[in-house]
């Protein structure tokens, strides 16, 4: 597994992280509390010591799953935790009302983006107590809010670095601008955007798109992509029968349509010749594509299940050569302008 630093932060963290959003539950019909925390340990017996987690993901459910899963090993993992999305805060931004009522039963919810600093400063000692630990390695912004300063926000968590509580600083869903104002503050050591194969915005293009991610590779700043296997659809394995329950986001999709299906599974057969040659899976060539991107750093991969933590934790270990990565990326270019994200 390759190791790369967060951002200047001397955190080495494995290009392979384990995302922790689907062992919350919550939008992802359910999830097996045992199943995602022997995921967790295989993923870390497997190389993996990048974990990131979020007190949304069923409303601290996965940093309980988490905290439970590390209790005896905390020093082999570099846990990355947010702060933001919070329960009927008393300000921000609202991004919408769930009745779900969660394996926490909140009930009826107000889910806002709040990132003013006496509520992350509450945060943090939610998550830490949750987790189990006394310091978060990479501490991030989720999302973005116009209500409370970003220099406020970045005040907070420079002090928060200062006790010691936290180590390193991130943001999520930023703006290149909005990074520019955290970093007048302090040192911002990584950028976690959604990135895959088929969402490259963060590449720039001619219509005035940002190059973020050249942009994050000048400043020194990690890039974390998220959902790199398009919530699985980039794995080969969603084929046309598969069924989502209704209360996982999958369900509702058009990315998952049946036509997307079949589109997606033509364009990935055409790389089963370099799968074959490295004698790995569709989702370890994809994951190993994705990190061998300029200014993408590290892959943060969700894992239900031991066995899919164990494949995914393989692609660290595949170099890809320059004429394999270009032949995949025309194979994706002149298929994805016929797929439908949204
Ligand atoms: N900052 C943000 O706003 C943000 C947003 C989204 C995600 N994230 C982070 O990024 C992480 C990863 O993103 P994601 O979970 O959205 O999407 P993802 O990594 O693209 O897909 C994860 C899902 O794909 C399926 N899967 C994974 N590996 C597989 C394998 N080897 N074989 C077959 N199926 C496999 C699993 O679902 P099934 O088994 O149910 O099919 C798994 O839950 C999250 O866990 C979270 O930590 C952050």
């Amino acid at each position: 597994m390759r190791m790369r630093e967060l951002g200047q932060s001397g955190i080495q963290a494995s290009t392979v992280a384990i995302g922790t959003w689907v062992m919350g539950g919550w939008m992802w019909g359910g999830a097996d509390e045992n199943d995602s925390i022997k995921a967790i340990h295989a993923a870390l017996d497997a190389g993996i010591n990048l974990l990131d987690t979020a007190p949304i993901y069923g409303f601290g459910h996965s940093e309980s799953v988490v905290g439970k899963a590390i209790k005896d090993r905390r020093d082999k993992v570099v846990i990355a935790t947010k702060c933001s999305m919070v329960i009927n805060a008393p300000g921000g931004r609202s991004v919408g009302r769930s009745t779900a009522a969660g394996p926490s039963e909140h009930g009826h919810l107000e889910i806002k983006i709040y990132n003013n600093p006496e509520s992350i400063r509450n945060e943090v000692e939610l998550s830490l107590k949750r987790l189990g630990t006394d310091h978060i390695d990479l501490y991030q912004t989720h999302w973005q809010e116009q209500e409370t300063p970003i220099e406020d926000t970045m005040g907070a968590l420079v002090r928060l670095k200062e006790e010691g509580k936290i180590r390193a600083i991130g943001v999520c869903n930023a703006t290149t601008d909005e990074m520019d104002r955290y970093r007048s503050v302090g040192q911002v050591d990584s950028d976690q955007e959604q990135y895959s194969m088929i969402h490259r915005n963060l590449e720039g293009d001619d219509s005035g798109a940002v190059n973020q991610l050249g942009c994050c590779k000048d400043y020194k700043i990690s890039v974390l992509a998220y959902s790199p296997l398009v919530l699985g659809l980039l794995t080969g394995k969603v084929g046309p029968d598969r069924k989502f329950a209704e209360s996982d986001l999958r369900s509702s999709q058009k990315r998952f349509s049946q036509a997307n299906r079949q589109k997606i599974a033509e364009l990935l057969k055409g790389f089963a010749p370099i799968a074959e040659k490295h004698n790995c899976t569709i989702a370890q060539l994809v994951i190993a594509w994705t990190i061998s991107q300029p200014g993408l750093t590290h892959a943060l991969v969700g894992a239900r299940t031991p066995e899919q933590a164990i494949e995914n934790a393989g692609a660290g270990n595949i170099e890809l050569d320059a004429s394999e990565l270009a032949q995949m990326d025309a194979a994706v270019r002149s298929g994805a302008t016929q797929l439908d994200m949204s």
